[in-house]
């Protein structure tokens, strides 16, 4: 039977060493890894939802103790910006459950996200928690010795856009590597189902990561020639300066040709290790928090600045402004 759809799993991550470096010992008695599977769809049972259920399943197999979380069960609201957990280390006001969300994420070990692709990216839900991330990006220690996975659904091959390497931000914004990953294809709720391959990568997913936590160092494999960023698994390449580097981790790459197509290299040197990487992350987060001070002397300028616009009255469309009588 030929079914509708293709499949793809992205470079399996093998990843070097040194990152997949969880600093775990093997599970004891009672002490039961934790997996989290995040379901980024509306759809009950729908194809996202059925895939990380088959990881979660095979991650209980493997002795893990299992929770699933429907990001769209959650009320989140939008980030602000105000800053004031970068520049006052303050708690969010935010009345949601992103506090909620966070306590989830805290207490797992691993941490399944599966996501559709919803017009060329992750689904929306998925990018308001992402962007919530910063509240809690100087809490290392809570986000230490994790491991992540990715399950990725798509209508069709051609329009999957950002999915990857928006749902790899989710775990290289937090420093959690990523030990596996998948992305498939499929309509219909469910439908996904009917290719086993899909079904056995995400049982695989569940495995793979129990595994990494379990072991100090996950079963990683560092792939040389694949034309994947080694630290985040990608090929979400941005040419900077004339060079051409990961555009989530900066590691640059060399472009050969090879038997007519186009490989990339990212030199060993270039390689980055996990905790640099974490390290650099709580240094743009410092960084941040210098903005706030810098802002401040400068704010009388901007100000004066701001006046033009603020005195140039513009028709602002919002709700709120509708005429419900007319
Ligand atoms: C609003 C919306 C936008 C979509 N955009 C894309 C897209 O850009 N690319 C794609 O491959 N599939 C797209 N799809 C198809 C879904 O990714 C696909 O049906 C997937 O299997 C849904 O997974 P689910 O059953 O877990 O919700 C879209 C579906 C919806 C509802």
């Amino acid at each position: 039977m030929i079914f509708p759809f293709e499949i793809f799993f992205p470079n399996t991550p093998g990843g070097n060493a040194n990152f997949y470096k969880i600093n775990r010992s093997v599970v004891s008695d009672g002490d039961y890894l934790k997996i989290l599977g995040l379901v980024g769809s509306y759809r009950k049972l729908g194809n996202t939802e059925v895939l990380v259920r088959e990881a979660l399943m095979s991650a209980k197999e493997m002795g893990a103790e299992i929770e699933m979380l429907r990001l769209t069960d959650l009320n989140i609201k939008p980030c602000k910006g105000c800053m004031a957990c970068v520049f006052k280390n303050s708690d969010c006001k935010i009345e949601d459950d992103a506090n909620f969300f966070f306590s989830k994420l805290f207490e797992a070990d691993g941490i399944i996200l599966g996501s559709p692709i919803y017009i060329f990216g992750p689904a929306g839900i998925v990018k308001m928690i992402i962007d919530r991330f910063l509240q809690i990006s100087t809490k290392s220690q809570k986000l230490a010795n994790k491991a992540g996975a990715i399950i990725a659904v798509g209508g069709a091959p051609g329009a999957e856009g950002t999915i990857m390497p928006g749902l790899a931000s989710f775990f290289m914004f937090l420093g959690i590597p990523i030990v596996d990953q998948m992305l498939v294809y499929s309509h219909g709720p469910g439908e996904i189902l009917l290719h086993e391959d899909a079904v056995e990568k995400a049982n695989q997913i569940g495995r793979e990561l129990v595994e990494a936590l379990q072991n100090d160092q996950a079963k990683t494999k560092y792939i040389e020639n694949s034309s994947v960023c080694p630290i985040c698994h990608q090929n979400f390449l941005v040419l900077r300066n004339g060079v051409l580097e990961c555009g989530l981790c900066h590691i640059k790459a060399s472009p050969k040709i090879k038997n007519g197509k186009l490989i990339l290299e990212f030199g060993k040197t270039m390689l980055k290790k996990g905790e640099e990487i974490q390290e650099e992350i709580a240094e743009h987060i410092e960084n941040l928090s210098e903005t706030g001070a810098k802002y401040l002397k400068l704010k009388d300028e901007i100000d004066k600045r701001k006046e033009k616009y603020k005195n140039f009255t513009i028709k602002e469309a919002n709700p709120q402004s509708v005429d419900k009588g007319n």
